[in-house]
């Protein structure tokens, strides 16, 4: 492994106490080579992680992107909300996209897009849900965690994605000024939905609080962040990315669909796992799976031909785009299913000590 360490800190310790420094910008001037040293570590962690498989240096990489994305959002009083913007932040940031664009990019489509509209959308429906991949080969987490997984396992489960479900969906939220015309009607439509048409007791994100108060696990932002693995990280900063680049906003309309298409069945498998575990009849554990298994079919239907379909009439270049969003997606799940296999199977948390 490369020496990816600055002043013998890992590249996501130092990012973050940079974050968190109200002088950043005054020491970034004053101190040359604190600045250059950030970001030769940022480069020297990238290449490790994305073009090396190095596994510290991924978890370092994921968690310095999370950490740089997550001040660009949620903003309690008195926090630092300013740094992402400093110059040798936003090198760091550039140093670790390019590198996991890079990585991505290794994870080709199996054809390309066809070229009709509608003969598109019914190929990208395939390519959600039913197309091989071979790097990263299905994991059979579905069957598993309908038929054999134990409670704390599952509760590892919802701790970890409370990093997207107490905020879902905040990252959508962000490529609405992307999109014109009956596509961001679309977008609007999926979105109010998902945050209870503007009643606290209806977003998606309460119902979630509840669940997780009912497991009694802790219902604060990020509570879970430290203990999260990089593998479930690294699909929130393909979020992020997606959210925040522009130029990558069109992969964000495929993932979301990938989402929308993948939910039914998987909140199905959850239900069973309740069910088994003696849960099934807490509405409070229940709600969240149960509403998704009819909300998430309308969605998918919405994300495919309101946004998907108008914006690829308008701009057939859009295609292989959005492809990629349903295929990094897909990457990104398979990842942290595979974290999660590993885990279990050699009797491990899949939570990071
Ligand atoms: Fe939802
Ligand atoms: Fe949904």
């Amino acid at each position: 492994m490369l020496d990816t360490k600055t002043d013998g800190v890992l590249l996501d310790v130092a990012i973050r106490q940079a974050l968190d420094d109200p002088d950043l910008r005054a020491r970034t001037e004053a101190e040359p080579t604190y600045a250059a040293g950030l970001i030769a570590d940022a480069r020297a962690t990238a290449t490790a992680a994305f073009a090396e498989g190095d596994g510290p240096a991924l978890d370092a990489a994921h968690r310095t992107l999370y950490a740089i994305y997550a001040q660009h959002a949620w903003s309690p009083v008195g926090a630092m909300r300013d740094n992402q913007h400093d110059p040798t932040i936003a090198a760091v940031l550039a140093e670790l996209v390019r590198g996991f664009e890079g990585w991505l990019a290794g994870f080709a489509l199996p054809e390309a897009p066809p070229e009709e509209p509608e003969a598109f959308t019914a190929w990208l429906t395939d390519l959600a849900l039913h197309r091989p991949m071979p790097e990263l080969p299905s994991t059979g987490m579905g069957d598993f965690i309908r038929d054999e997984i134990t409670l704390d396992q599952l509760k590892e489960i919802v701790a970890q994605r409370s990093l997207f479900f107490l905020k879902e969906p905040d990252p959508w939220a962000m490529v609405i000024p992307s999109l014109h015309g009956e596509a961001k009607a679309g977008l609007l439509d999926l979105l109010l939905d998902e945050y209870g048409w503007g009643r606290y007791d209806q977003m998606h994100s309460t119902i979630y609080e509840d669940l997780m108060g009912a497991l009694e696990l802790e219902t604060g932002y990020d509570a879970y962040a430290p203990r999260t693995s990089w593998q479930f990280l690294a699909g929130m900063n393909l979020q992020n990315m997606y959210a925040r680049h522009r130029r990558l906003c069109r992969r964000m309309y495929g993932y979301i669909y990938l989402v929308e298409a993948d939910s039914p069945r998987a909140m199905k498998n959850y239900l069973g796992a309740w069910d088994r575990l003696g849960l099934g009849d807490d509405e409070r554990i229940t709600r969240f799976y149960e509403l998704h298994v009819t909300a998430d079919e309308g969605h998918q239907e919405v994300a495919l031909d309101e946004i998907i379909l108008p914006v690829v009439k308008a701009e057939p270049q859009a295609r292989t785009d959005i492809a990629r969003g349903v295929w990094e997606g897909r990457v990104t799940d398979e990842l942290f299913a595979n974290h999660r296999k590993d885990a279990f199977g050699a009797g491990r948390s899949s939570l990071c000590r």
